[in-house]
């Protein structure tokens, strides 16, 4: 018998089929197992991501490993989504399709189902990276330099704010303030 993941799932492939039919989007969804203790909420999937239809598995997801290693948070332990499950793409200047960041528009329409996503997996905590998913659960003012590495409460939902993996890329000088988010994060799993 089909989880109710595999049924959420199934209803959003069907939704989204006829939302945007002749466009072969292609939905990149959660990965783990309903009982997680952490649930981690990125942006969206990028190319490898869509390629391999895994979330987190190209370079931002090889940041995330690294850090979730020193933390000493083992992958498996962990449910990985994003707040929208398709790669927003758009062509560049050389013509090239490349990401872009998710529409509001995009965002609003995948949150009700992340909302039940989140409800199936009952994790402990939500990690969310980045400001998208933080504003998508927290509201649209929230700034992830103001909340992140303390506890927030999203509608009852126990909310964890990081800056995104793929910032570390562009911004290396955040790499201390999100170790240290990830070891508050792992010390208060173990203190559970
Ligand atoms: N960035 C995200 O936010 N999610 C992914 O799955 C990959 C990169």
């Amino acid at each position: 018998m089909a989880s109710e993941l595999e049924k959420l799932r199934g209803e959003l492939e069907k939704l989204i089929g006829e939302l945007y039919e002749g466009e072969h989007k292609i939905l990149v969804h959660g990965e783990g197992s309903a009982g997680a203790r952490v649930m981690l909420v990125g942006e969206a999937p990028g190319e490898q991501e869509t390629l391999q239809r895994r979330p987190f598995v190209g370079k931002a997801g090889k940041n995330l490993d690294e850090f979730l290693e020193l933390a000493g948070i083992d992958r498996r332990e962990l449910y990985v989504s994003n707040a929208v499950k398709f790669r927003p793409t758009k062509l560049s200047a050389a013509g090239r399709v490349v990401n872009r960041p998710p529409t509001r528009e995009e965002v609003k329409l995948f949150l009700p189902w992340l909302k039940r996503e989140i409800a199936l997996v009952h994790p402990e905590v939500v990690v969310s990276l980045g400001n998208v998913p933080l504003r998508a659960l927290l509201g649209p003012r929230c700034v992830i330099g103001d909340v992140h590495g303390r506890f927030q409460d999203a509608e009852g939902v126990r909310l964890y704010p990081m800056y995104h993996p793929a910032s570390l890329i562009y911004n290396p000088s955040l790499r201390a303030v999100y170790a240290e988010d990830v070891r508050r994060l792992a010390a208060w799993l173990d203190g559970r």
